[in-house]
Protein backbone atom coordinates (compact mmCIF):
# COMPACT_ATOMS: atom_id res chain seq x y z
CA UNK A 1 0.00 0.00 0.00
CA UNK A 2 1.38 3.28 -1.11
CA UNK A 3 0.06 6.38 0.99
CA UNK A 4 0.41 10.23 -0.50
CA UNK A 5 -0.75 12.62 2.13
CA UNK A 6 -1.58 16.47 0.45
CA UNK A 7 -1.96 19.20 2.24
CA UNK A 8 -5.51 19.78 1.56
CA UNK A 9 -8.46 17.92 0.21
CA UNK A 10 -8.28 20.26 -3.07
CA UNK A 11 -5.16 19.04 -3.64
CA UNK A 12 -5.40 15.73 -2.71
CA UNK A 13 -8.63 14.92 -5.60
CA UNK A 14 -6.47 16.45 -7.96
CA UNK A 15 -3.67 14.15 -7.54
CA UNK A 16 -6.95 11.59 -8.13
CA UNK A 17 -7.79 13.01 -11.36
CA UNK A 18 -4.47 12.96 -12.17
CA UNK A 19 -4.19 9.22 -11.91
CA UNK A 20 -7.50 8.90 -13.63
CA UNK A 21 -5.88 10.54 -16.28
CA UNK A 22 -2.45 9.00 -16.26
CA UNK A 23 -4.47 5.97 -16.78
CA UNK A 24 -6.87 6.54 -19.52
CA UNK A 25 -3.74 8.37 -21.36
CA UNK A 26 -1.53 5.34 -21.40
CA UNK A 27 -4.25 3.14 -22.14
CA UNK A 28 -7.22 4.38 -24.10
CA UNK A 29 -9.15 1.11 -23.91
CA UNK A 30 -9.05 1.04 -20.22
CA UNK A 31 -12.05 -0.46 -17.80
CA UNK A 32 -12.30 1.45 -15.23
CA UNK A 33 -14.07 0.87 -11.13
CA UNK A 34 -15.81 3.80 -10.27
CA UNK A 35 -17.37 4.75 -7.14
CA UNK A 36 -19.88 7.22 -5.76
CA UNK A 37 -20.21 9.89 -2.78
CA UNK A 38 -19.55 12.86 -2.33
CA UNK A 39 -15.20 12.23 -2.34
CA UNK A 40 -16.01 11.72 -6.19
CA UNK A 41 -18.00 14.61 -7.09
CA UNK A 42 -15.43 17.07 -7.59
CA UNK A 43 -12.59 14.62 -8.67
CA UNK A 44 -15.27 13.92 -11.30
CA UNK A 45 -15.64 18.02 -12.34
CA UNK A 46 -12.04 17.52 -12.73
CA UNK A 47 -11.89 14.80 -15.20
CA UNK A 48 -14.86 17.10 -16.96
CA UNK A 49 -12.67 19.96 -17.20
CA UNK A 50 -9.68 17.79 -18.52
CA UNK A 51 -12.12 16.12 -21.32
CA UNK A 52 -13.26 20.04 -22.17
CA UNK A 53 -9.92 21.89 -22.01
CA UNK A 54 -7.24 19.07 -22.56
CA UNK A 55 -9.80 16.48 -24.98
CA UNK A 56 -9.04 13.84 -22.60
CA UNK A 57 -10.72 10.79 -24.66
CA UNK A 58 -13.15 8.79 -22.87
CA UNK A 59 -14.51 7.30 -26.21
CA UNK A 60 -12.64 3.32 -25.66
CA UNK A 61 -12.87 3.23 -21.94
CA UNK A 62 -14.97 0.81 -20.46
CA UNK A 63 -16.87 1.66 -16.55
CA UNK A 64 -18.18 -0.51 -13.72
CA UNK A 65 -19.34 1.19 -11.04
CA UNK A 66 -19.18 -0.63 -7.46
CA UNK A 67 -22.81 -0.15 -6.17
CA UNK A 68 -26.30 0.62 -6.25
CA UNK A 69 -29.38 1.02 -3.80
CA UNK A 70 -31.97 -1.87 -4.42
CA UNK A 71 -35.18 -0.77 -5.08
CA UNK A 72 -34.25 2.62 -7.18
CA UNK A 73 -34.07 2.92 -11.08
CA UNK A 74 -31.88 4.88 -13.24
CA UNK A 75 -34.63 7.37 -13.58
CA UNK A 76 -34.78 7.64 -9.37
CA UNK A 77 -32.71 11.05 -8.70
CA UNK A 78 -31.08 8.88 -5.57
CA UNK A 79 -29.64 6.38 -7.28
CA UNK A 80 -25.69 6.06 -8.49
CA UNK A 81 -26.96 5.70 -12.54
CA UNK A 82 -28.62 9.07 -12.02
CA UNK A 83 -25.23 10.07 -10.14
CA UNK A 84 -23.22 8.93 -12.57
CA UNK A 85 -24.93 10.56 -15.34
CA UNK A 86 -24.98 13.71 -13.64
CA UNK A 87 -21.58 13.75 -12.50
CA UNK A 88 -19.60 12.22 -15.63
CA UNK A 89 -21.18 9.92 -17.98
CA UNK A 90 -23.59 12.86 -19.84
CA UNK A 91 -20.50 15.68 -19.49
CA UNK A 92 -17.80 13.29 -21.42
CA UNK A 93 -17.47 10.91 -24.62
CA UNK A 94 -17.87 7.74 -22.91
CA UNK A 95 -20.20 5.39 -25.23
CA UNK A 96 -23.26 4.40 -22.85
CA UNK A 97 -23.14 1.06 -23.75
CA UNK A 98 -19.86 0.90 -22.45
CA UNK A 99 -20.98 1.90 -18.81
CA UNK A 100 -22.21 0.12 -16.38
CA UNK A 101 -23.71 0.22 -12.87
CA UNK A 102 -25.54 -2.14 -11.20
CA UNK A 103 -29.44 -2.62 -12.28
CA UNK A 104 -31.31 -2.06 -8.51
CA UNK A 105 -34.44 -2.38 -9.97
CA UNK A 106 -33.53 -6.05 -11.28
CA UNK A 107 -36.86 -8.16 -10.87
CA UNK A 108 -33.85 -11.15 -9.84
CA UNK A 109 -31.17 -9.19 -8.10
CA UNK A 110 -28.82 -12.71 -7.82
CA UNK A 111 -28.69 -12.91 -11.47
CA UNK A 112 -27.69 -9.48 -11.85
CA UNK A 113 -25.28 -9.68 -9.39
CA UNK A 114 -23.97 -12.98 -11.12
CA UNK A 115 -24.36 -10.86 -14.32
CA UNK A 116 -22.20 -8.44 -13.60
CA UNK A 117 -19.46 -10.09 -12.11
CA UNK A 118 -19.36 -11.76 -15.25
CA UNK A 119 -19.39 -8.79 -17.58
CA UNK A 120 -16.63 -7.33 -15.55
CA UNK A 121 -14.30 -10.86 -16.47
CA UNK A 122 -15.25 -10.52 -19.87
CA UNK A 123 -14.11 -7.04 -20.15
CA UNK A 124 -10.62 -8.30 -19.00
CA UNK A 125 -10.76 -7.30 -15.30
CA UNK A 126 -10.79 -3.73 -13.83
CA UNK A 127 -7.83 -1.86 -14.79
CA UNK A 128 -8.15 1.10 -12.09
CA UNK A 129 -10.39 0.88 -9.24
CA UNK A 130 -11.35 4.08 -7.71
CA UNK A 131 -12.65 4.07 -4.26
CA UNK A 132 -13.86 6.15 -1.15
CA UNK A 133 -14.15 5.11 2.57
CA UNK A 134 -16.83 4.70 4.19
CA UNK A 135 -17.09 6.32 7.88
CA UNK A 136 -17.53 2.67 9.30
CA UNK A 137 -14.78 1.26 7.11
CA UNK A 138 -16.81 0.07 3.61
CA UNK A 139 -15.47 -0.13 0.36
CA UNK A 140 -18.55 -0.01 -2.14
CA UNK A 141 -21.04 -1.26 0.15
CA UNK A 142 -18.92 -4.11 1.16
CA UNK A 143 -20.81 -3.43 5.24
CA UNK A 144 -18.22 -4.29 8.46
CA UNK A 145 -18.71 -8.15 8.96
CA UNK A 146 -19.05 -9.14 4.92
CA UNK A 147 -16.49 -11.71 4.27
CA UNK A 148 -13.09 -10.49 2.68
CA UNK A 149 -13.80 -13.07 -0.22
CA UNK A 150 -16.77 -11.98 -1.42
CA UNK A 151 -18.02 -11.03 -4.83
CA UNK A 152 -20.80 -9.56 -6.26
CA UNK A 153 -23.95 -9.49 -4.35
CA UNK A 154 -27.15 -7.79 -2.04
CA UNK A 155 -25.89 -6.77 1.05
CA UNK A 156 -28.26 -5.11 3.62
CA UNK A 157 -26.60 -1.75 4.62
CA UNK A 158 -25.75 -1.20 8.39
CA UNK A 159 -27.30 1.57 10.49
CA UNK A 160 -24.08 3.45 10.18
CA UNK A 161 -24.20 3.58 6.30
CA UNK A 162 -27.78 4.87 6.04
CA UNK A 163 -26.82 7.51 8.41
CA UNK A 164 -23.99 8.58 6.49
CA UNK A 165 -25.96 8.62 3.02
CA UNK A 166 -29.09 10.28 4.58
CA UNK A 167 -27.96 13.82 3.04
CA UNK A 168 -28.84 12.31 -0.14
CA UNK A 169 -32.39 11.66 0.96
CA UNK A 170 -33.61 14.77 2.57
CA UNK A 171 -31.89 13.92 5.52
CA UNK A 172 -33.96 11.50 6.64
CA UNK A 173 -32.21 7.63 7.71
CA UNK A 174 -35.53 5.61 7.12
CA UNK A 175 -35.68 7.26 3.53
CA UNK A 176 -32.44 5.00 2.51
CA UNK A 177 -33.06 1.99 1.04
CA UNK A 178 -31.64 -0.63 3.44
CA UNK A 179 -30.15 -3.10 0.62
CA UNK A 180 -27.99 -2.57 -2.10
CA UNK A 181 -25.82 -4.81 -5.15
CA UNK A 182 -22.24 -4.22 -4.38
CA UNK A 183 -18.89 -5.17 -6.24
CA UNK A 184 -17.62 -7.76 -3.44
CA UNK A 185 -14.48 -7.35 -1.67
CA UNK A 186 -12.74 -10.02 -3.81
CA UNK A 187 -13.83 -8.64 -6.69
CA UNK A 188 -12.16 -4.86 -5.92
CA UNK A 189 -8.81 -6.90 -4.65
CA UNK A 190 -8.56 -8.23 -8.28
CA UNK A 191 -8.68 -4.62 -9.79
CA UNK A 192 -4.75 -4.38 -11.30
CA UNK A 193 -4.92 -0.75 -9.55
CA UNK A 194 -6.52 0.63 -6.57
CA UNK A 195 -7.13 4.40 -6.06
CA UNK A 196 -8.45 5.27 -2.62
CA UNK A 197 -9.18 8.72 -1.61
CA UNK A 198 -10.03 9.62 2.05
CA UNK A 199 -10.57 13.44 3.25
CA UNK A 200 -11.82 15.07 5.98
CA UNK A 201 -11.20 14.77 9.94
CA UNK A 202 -14.65 12.62 9.89
CA UNK A 203 -12.26 9.53 8.48
CA UNK A 204 -9.33 10.09 10.70
CA UNK A 205 -10.30 7.07 12.96
CA UNK A 206 -11.01 4.75 10.62
CA UNK A 207 -8.42 5.35 7.79
CA UNK A 208 -6.04 4.75 10.43
CA UNK A 209 -7.74 1.64 11.13
CA UNK A 210 -7.57 0.43 7.53
CA UNK A 211 -3.84 1.90 6.75
CA UNK A 212 -2.38 0.62 9.89
CA UNK A 213 -5.01 -1.90 11.76
CA UNK A 214 -4.89 -5.72 11.37
CA UNK A 215 -6.41 -6.90 8.55
CA UNK A 216 -10.15 -7.60 9.73
CA UNK A 217 -13.83 -7.95 7.81
CA UNK A 218 -14.86 -5.41 10.91
CA UNK A 219 -12.83 -2.75 8.92
CA UNK A 220 -13.44 -4.06 5.10
CA UNK A 221 -11.12 -1.35 3.59
CA UNK A 222 -8.22 -2.81 5.24
CA UNK A 223 -8.41 -6.44 2.88
CA UNK A 224 -6.68 -3.39 0.81
CA UNK A 225 -3.58 -4.34 2.25
CA UNK A 226 -3.54 -7.24 0.63
CA UNK A 227 -3.87 -5.21 -2.53
CA UNK A 228 -0.43 -5.75 -5.02
CA UNK A 229 -1.18 -2.54 -6.23
CA UNK A 230 -3.00 0.18 -3.79
CA UNK A 231 -2.42 3.82 -3.22
CA UNK A 232 -4.25 5.52 -0.92
CA UNK A 233 -4.24 9.39 -1.20
CA UNK A 234 -5.55 11.40 2.12
CA UNK A 235 -5.72 15.03 3.02
CA UNK A 236 -4.39 16.17 6.22
CA UNK A 237 -7.10 16.13 8.00
CA UNK A 238 -7.80 12.28 7.17
CA UNK A 239 -4.48 11.19 8.02
CA UNK A 240 -4.18 12.90 11.42
CA UNK A 241 -4.39 9.69 12.91
CA UNK A 242 -1.66 7.66 11.42
CA UNK A 243 1.18 6.60 14.03
CA UNK A 244 3.81 5.79 11.59
CA UNK A 245 3.90 9.31 10.23
CA UNK A 246 7.59 9.49 9.91
CA UNK A 247 7.65 6.31 7.98
CA UNK A 248 4.87 7.42 5.30
CA UNK A 249 6.66 11.22 5.22
CA UNK A 250 10.27 9.59 3.98
CA UNK A 251 8.11 7.00 1.30
CA UNK A 252 6.46 10.25 -0.13
CA UNK A 253 10.07 11.99 -0.71
CA UNK A 254 12.11 8.54 -1.78
CA UNK A 255 9.52 6.34 -3.61
CA UNK A 256 9.98 8.04 -7.46
CA UNK A 257 5.91 7.40 -7.92
CA UNK A 258 5.07 9.57 -5.04
CA UNK A 259 7.45 12.06 -5.81
CA UNK A 260 6.10 12.42 -9.18
CA UNK A 261 2.79 12.56 -8.45
CA UNK A 262 3.28 15.53 -5.17
CA UNK A 263 4.80 17.49 -8.56
CA UNK A 264 1.67 17.47 -10.35
CA UNK A 265 0.17 19.82 -7.77
C1 LIG B 1 -21.19 5.47 -0.23
C2 LIG B 1 -20.62 4.59 -1.35
C3 LIG B 1 -19.17 4.29 -1.10
C4 LIG B 1 -18.43 5.56 -0.74
C5 LIG B 1 -18.96 6.11 0.54
C6 LIG B 1 -18.23 7.34 1.03
O1 LIG B 1 -21.67 4.74 0.84
N1 LIG B 1 -21.32 3.37 -1.52
O2 LIG B 1 -18.62 3.69 -2.26
O3 LIG B 1 -17.06 5.28 -0.61
O4 LIG B 1 -20.30 6.44 0.28
O5 LIG B 1 -18.91 8.49 0.65
P1 LIG B 1 -18.51 9.99 0.91
O6 LIG B 1 -17.44 10.30 -0.07
O7 LIG B 1 -19.75 10.75 0.64
O8 LIG B 1 -18.03 10.09 2.32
Amino acid sequence: MKILICPDAASARTVAAHVLKRQIVKKPASVLGLATGRTMEAIYKLLVTEHRESNLDFSSVTTFNLDEYIGLDATNEQSYHYYMQENLFSKVNVSPNSTHVPNGAASDVEAEAKNYEAAIAQAGGIDLQLLGLGQNGHIGFNEPLSSLNCRTRAITLAQTTLEQNAEMFGGNPDSVPSRAITMGTATILESHMALMVVTGPSKAQIAAQMIEGPVTAAVPGSALQYHPSCLVILDEDAASALVAREAIDWQMRHDPELVALTDCL
